[in-house]
Order: C-alpha cells, then sequence, then structure tokens
C-alpha cells in the first residue's frame, strides 16, 4: 500500500503517520524528518536545506526531489506513506513522472487532513520533539510523562526552531500559496479522500484507517 497524507502544517500528519505506518508494516517518508537529518548530518543537502527551513519556506524542489525518489524506490516492495511531499504543483508532477519510471508503482490513496487554523497553531506552539529518536509529543494534548524526556527512549525534548510564531505563520502562508493548490490537482483522481482532523488524536486515527480502508 502506498499513500500521501496531505495538510497543513501541525494538521497531524506526522503524528498518524507514523502510527499507521508501523501498525501497517509500511514505512513512513516523512520529508521534514529527512531534511531534518540531513541538516544534522550536514550533508550537500542539508547545507542546501537549512536556512529555507529556518524561514520556514520550501526548500528548492530539486533537492526534495532526489531525496524523496531514492526513499521511495527502495520501499517500493514493502509500501510507503509519504508525509510532506508534495507541497507544490512540481512536486506532483515530479512524482507522477517517478512512478512512471518505477513500473508497477501507484498510489492507493491520497488523503487530505484539514483542522481549523486556531488548532494548528495551538498544536504547533505547544509541541515538543525527541532529539534522539524524533517522536513526537505535545505540552497539553500528549505531554511526556517525565518533563523534558521521551517516553520511548528517554532522550531529551525540545522545541523545534521553526515552531515560533513567526515562523509558523509563514509555514501557514506558503501552505495556502503553494501546498493548497496541489488539491486541485489530486482531487479528481482515484483515491483522493478529505479528512476532518480537528478531533483528538484517536478519533483522527480511527477516522484515517475507515478512509484508507473504504
Ligand atoms: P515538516 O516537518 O514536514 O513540517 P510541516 O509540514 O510544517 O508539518 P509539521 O511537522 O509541522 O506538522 P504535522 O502535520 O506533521 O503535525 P504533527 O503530527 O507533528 O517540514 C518542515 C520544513 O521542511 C518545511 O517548512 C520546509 O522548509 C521543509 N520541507 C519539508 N517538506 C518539503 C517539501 N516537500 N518541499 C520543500 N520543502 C520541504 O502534530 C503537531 C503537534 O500537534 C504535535 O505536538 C502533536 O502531538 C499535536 N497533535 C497532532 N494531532 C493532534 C490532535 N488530533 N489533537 C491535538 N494535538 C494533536
Amino acid at each position: 500500500m502506498n499513500l500521501v497524507l496531505f495538510g497543513p502544517p501541525g494538521v497531524g500528519k506526522g503524528t498518524q503517520g507514523e502510527r499507521f505506518s508501523s501498525e501497517n508494516g509500511i514505512s513512513h517518508l516523512a520529508m521534514g524528518n529527512i531534511l531534518r537529518a540531513a541538516v544534522r548530518d550536514v550533508t550537500e543537502a542539508g547545507k542546501q536545506a537549512e536556512a529555507y527551513m529556518d524561514a520556514g519556506k520550501l526548500v528548492p524542489d530539486n533537492v526534495v526531489v532526489s531525496m524523496i525518489e531514492d526513499r521511495i524506490v527502495e520501499n517500493a516492495t514493502s509500501g510507503f506513506l509519504l508525509d510532506g511531499f508534495p507541497r507544490n504543483l512540481a512536486q506532483a508532477e515530479a512524482l507522477d513522472a517517478m512512478f512512471a519510471r518505477h513500473h508497477g508503482l501507484t498510489l492507493d490513496k491520497i488523503v487530505c487532513m484539514d483542522a481549523p487554523e486556531n488548532d494548528l497553531l495551538k498544536r504547533l506552539s505547544g509541541r515538543l520533539v525527541c532529539r534522539a529518536c524524533g517522536f513526537g509529543f505535545h505540552r497539553h494534548y500528549s505531554p511526556p510523562r517525565e518533563v523534558g524526556r521521551c517516553d520511548r527512549c528517554g532522550g531529551k525534548l525540545y522545541q523545534r526552531e521553526d515552531d515560533c510564531e513567526d515562523v509558523i505563520a509563514n509555514r501557514l502562508h506558503i501552505y495556502r500559496n503553494q501546498t493548497a493548490p496541489v488539491l486541485a490537482y489530486y482531487k479528481d483522481k482515484p483515491g483522493f479522500v478529505r479528512l476532518d482532523a480537528s478531533g483528538d488524536m484517536q478519533v483522527v486515527y480511527t477516522a484515517l484507517t475507515e478512509a484508507v480502508e473504504g
């Protein structure tokens, strides 16, 4: 099974994508996580991406497309969930071109998550992430058992640099102007579904599994 989780910053793509992938034995290919690892490891791609990410802008297409294609090809037989890719029309077209190059690859579902902007702001401003394993928490909605420590691995929790007020505003602006228009590209394709992601995490997860099975 191959799917795309699409939606604005903070809607829960990472939270739901991680759980869905692990429960269904497919790979969670999260573009933001892949880029943050490249920045941390000071790779050539990471050096090119860092300033864009800090400002909440999209990293150039040529950088992200080649990074994601490698992962898609590696996971072609087991299945994958794309989170954070594609994010503009050029990336959506590049994804179709990849699938055409690698015969047999198809998208089974494109799930478009959405929630009111006020909820997105609360989710992003309270997010905490484990520096060691990348697992996500929220100060109020899913707090760790021990303050500042990851429940899974004991790693230290931190607030992402792009989760500050002005960068969040920029990311939402870019979503509205560059990413949301991709919906017009997908909305009439087979497998496209909309998902109300305004409920609590369990409610959204149940709706996601139903949407994928339906
Ligand atoms: P990326 O890391 O992908 O960030 P994003 O799309 O802005 O998405 P987020 O990770 O912020 O949100 P999410 O939807 O995953 O929410 P989460 O589950 O964590 O990208 C970062 C940057 O990388 C971009 O700005 C760009 O620079 C670059 N980049 C990435 N992809 C790119 C591409 N394709 N092209 C070019 N550049 C690219 O949830 C958020 C919080 O809310 C958490 O604390 C969580 O616990 C909580 N939460 C989740 N669900 C619920 C719920 N139902 N109720 C209450 N709280 C909830």
